[in-house]
């Protein structure tokens, strides 16, 4: 679990993140949506420990970053996973490779020990005969996969991805979105995910908080954003049609 109370991240002048606080358990998919701009990268590296905020604190499974020594920072650090915005692959690397590099940097398994826990994790995320390609040789998607499979590699309690199904056709993304849950609550993880996707909110929106202009502005479920009668919410999740047709759905619905 991931308790943020009040944090507060400027730069220079320009004031990002505004004061947020909320919980993030275990086991769930929590998303965190709003505009470009909002805020949700920043949020995230905030979590991951690469910025400090200025005022606030982040609780990790009941230890506070801000009382933790420079050693259990490191090891805290040790059990985040992270997917970046695009894949962020080593493209001189094998997939084997990749995978296995924190591993080899963080670890002192035997050869034979990292091999066995990268087949496996490549296995887990559903890619079988790719270990000796490079990702300039394999498509979006399985790229995606790579970057899960690197993440995970570690058996990490807290998994950040950034958009992770960015670039994806909206297939694709369903499916990383799925594989991302289901590796969730197979093992219980902590992960909070980055998107602007409203696919991604109705298919694993389990706990969302929407930021806008560097606030907390709603939080709630995948099944209260559509009922929500929250302005800023409504603008963001109906931009599309499809959704504006959703929403009208519930209306009629209701009354
Ligand atoms: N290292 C930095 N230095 C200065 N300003 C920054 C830095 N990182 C982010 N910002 C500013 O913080 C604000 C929020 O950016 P952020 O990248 O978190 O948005 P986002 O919600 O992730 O957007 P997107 O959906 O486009 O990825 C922006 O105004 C950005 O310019
Ligand atoms: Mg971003």
């Amino acid at each position: 679990m991931i308790e943020v109370e009040n944090i507060h991240k400027s730069f220079g002048d320009t004031h990002v993140l505004k004061g947020i606080s909320t919980v993030f358990e275990q086991g769930k998919t929590n998303l965190v949506i709003g505009q470009s701009g909002s805020g949700k990268t920043v949020f995230l590296k905030c979590l991951l420990g690469l910025f400090e905020p200025e005022q606030g604190q982040i609780c990790y499974n009941g230890s506070y970053y801000s009382e933790l020594s420079m050693d259990q920072r490191r090891d805290l650090r040790q059990e985040m996973g992270m997917v970046f915005q695009g894949s962020a692959l080593f493209d001189s690397m094998t997939v084997e490779g990749n995978v296995m590099f924190p591993l080899d940097m963080f670890t002192k398994q035997s050869k034979a020990e990292m091999q066995d826990r990268v087949d496996f994790v490549l296995e887990r995320v559903n890619l079988i005969d790719a270990h000796k390609k490079y990702p300039s040789e394999i498509s979006g998607g399985m790229q995606k996969r790579v970057a899960i499979a690197r993440a995970i590699v570690m058996n990490p309690k807290y998994l950040f991805c950034d958009e992770p199904n960015s670039g994806l056709d909206p297939k694709t993304a369903i499916l990383i979105d799925n594989l991302i849950q289901e590796i969730t609550r197979e093992y219980q993880i902590t992960t909070v995910i980055n998107t602007h996707d409203m696919n991604s909110v109705m298919e694993i929106g389990e706990k969302i908080i929407f930021l806008k202009n560097g606030f907390k502005e709603w939080e709630g479920t995948n099944k209260e954003i559509f009922k929500t009668d929250n302005v800023a919410v409504t603008d963001f999740v109906y931009s599309s049609e499809l959704f504006k047709k959703v929403r009208q759905m519930y209306i009629e619905e209701r009354n």
